[in-house]
This record gives structure tokens, sequence and C-alpha cells, in this order.
């Protein structure tokens, strides 16, 4: 069995990817950029910042800003997304995913978290999951976002496993190419990702016996 499984957060742990996209959006039409969710799945994944430069790209605007004028855009995304988060409960945790927590510290598995989220650890609070991760790797360490393995690659080190002995969790295409560069066998969720060595569809399908049942065929 896998010595480990980690977890992106947004869009696996909780769906926080749409809350993301709420605010990208209303900051975005001040700007008279559009952000659909064609948009929004090249954001999953990727930082705050980082995200704003490509949103700027998009627009043609990303000579229009000074880097201060950027980082208040930044904040002023992040505020709006800090005040939607107060709506979120251990409700708002995804099908399977409570469960599957619970398993998995039945079977000795160690639980990680991989999210470039500086706001990683109060979303994990505010879902009543900080007793349920063994180790969430620090977004504000990580100089590369996704696609980039870093934060996985910082998760299995706090954890003290090898890459190799793990299993990661993703719905996002940069973090797929994140856990596949990272040595892990990545387990996708949703319809449209490529590359990864499972998919599913969502994460209501997760479970003990179906991520054994994949290690298994990948380890015989
Ligand atoms: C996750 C999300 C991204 C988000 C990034 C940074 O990777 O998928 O959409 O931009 O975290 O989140 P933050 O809360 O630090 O702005
Ligand atoms: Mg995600």
């Amino acid at each position: 069995k896998p010595q480990a499984v980690i977890f992106d957060l947004d869009g696996v742990v909780t769906d926080t990817a749409h809350l993301h996209f709420l605010a990208w959006q209303s900051i975005a039409a001040e700007l008279d950029i559009t952000v659909d969710e064609q948009i929004n799945e090249q954001l999953k994944g990727i930082s705050r910042m980082d995200s704003l430069a490509r949103i700027l790209r998009i627009g043609g605007a990303e000579q229009r800003y000074s880097e201060q004028e950027k980082n208040r855009l930044a904040e002023r995304k992040n505020a709006l997304y800090v005040a939607s988060l107060q709506q979120l409960s251990p409700a708002s945790v995804l099908p399977g995913i409570a469960a599957l927590l619970e398993e998995l510290h039945r079977q000795d598995v160690r639980v990680g978290l991989a999210s470039v989220s500086l706001n990683a650890p109060r979303i994990i609070k505010a879902l009543g999951l900080v007793e349920q991760f063994d180790f969430c790797a620090d977004a504000g360490q990580i100089k590369h976002s996704k696609p980039d393995p870093e934060i996985f690659i910082a998760a299995c080190a706090g954890l003290g496993v090898s890459p190799a002995n793990c299993i990661g969790i993703e719905d996002a295409q940069a973090g797929v190419e994140a856990i596949n560069a990272s040595g892990m066998l990545s387990l996708g969720i949703g319809e449209q990702l490529k590359h990864a060595d499972l998919l599913l569809p969502t994460t209501a399908q997760l479970n003990w016996p179906l991520l054994q049942t994949f290690w298994l065929n990948q380890h015989s």
C-alpha cells in the first residue's frame, strides 16, 4: 500500500475553486477583462500573483499596471476571497473526502496537503480537518507554483516519505503535471484532465479499496 496520500485543497477537499473564480471575475471585470470558466481552469493550482499575471496577459494589459498596482489588485482579490470563505463549514467538505481521511488513518497511511494557497490553514480549520492532516506544506515557503513539483516534494519531505511511495490527488491540469514530475502516482478528479495515472469524475468515487487497487495495479 502507499505510505502516504497527498491532497490538493481547492477542488479536491472543498470547492473553493469556484470562490477563487468569483473573486477574480469581479476584479477582472473592473479592468474590463472577462474571466470565464475556461480561463479559470488555467488558474487552478497557480499562485495568486501568477494568476493575476495570466489574467492581465489575457486582457492584453500586462504592461498597464505597476508592481504596486498589481499588489493592490491581488490584495483586493484576496479580501473578496477571504470574505467568501466565511460560508465554509464542515458541510463544505466534498463527497467521499471525510470518510477517506478517516480510513487512511485507520490504515496507518500518512495524509498530507499540497496547496499553494496561502489561505490553506484557515480553510482546513473552517472545514474542521486540522487533525486529519499529518503535514500541510507551507505555501509561503514555495517558490514555484504547480506544474512545478516543489509543493508536492515539500509535502513528502514533511511526512518523511519518498514520492515513489505516495499517491497525489488533484483536480487541476497543472497539479497533475506537478504530481507526475514529483514521481508520485497521480489521481485526477475531473473529466478533462490529461496524463493522470487514474482519472475519476468526482471525489464521490474516492475510497480506500479503490486507492489500494490502483496502487497494486501500478506495482504489479
Ligand atoms: C490554489 C488555487 C489557485 C489559487 C492559489 C493561491 O492553487 O487552485 O486558484 O490562486 O491556490 O491561493 P491564495 O489563497 O494564496 O490566493
Ligand atoms: Mg485544485
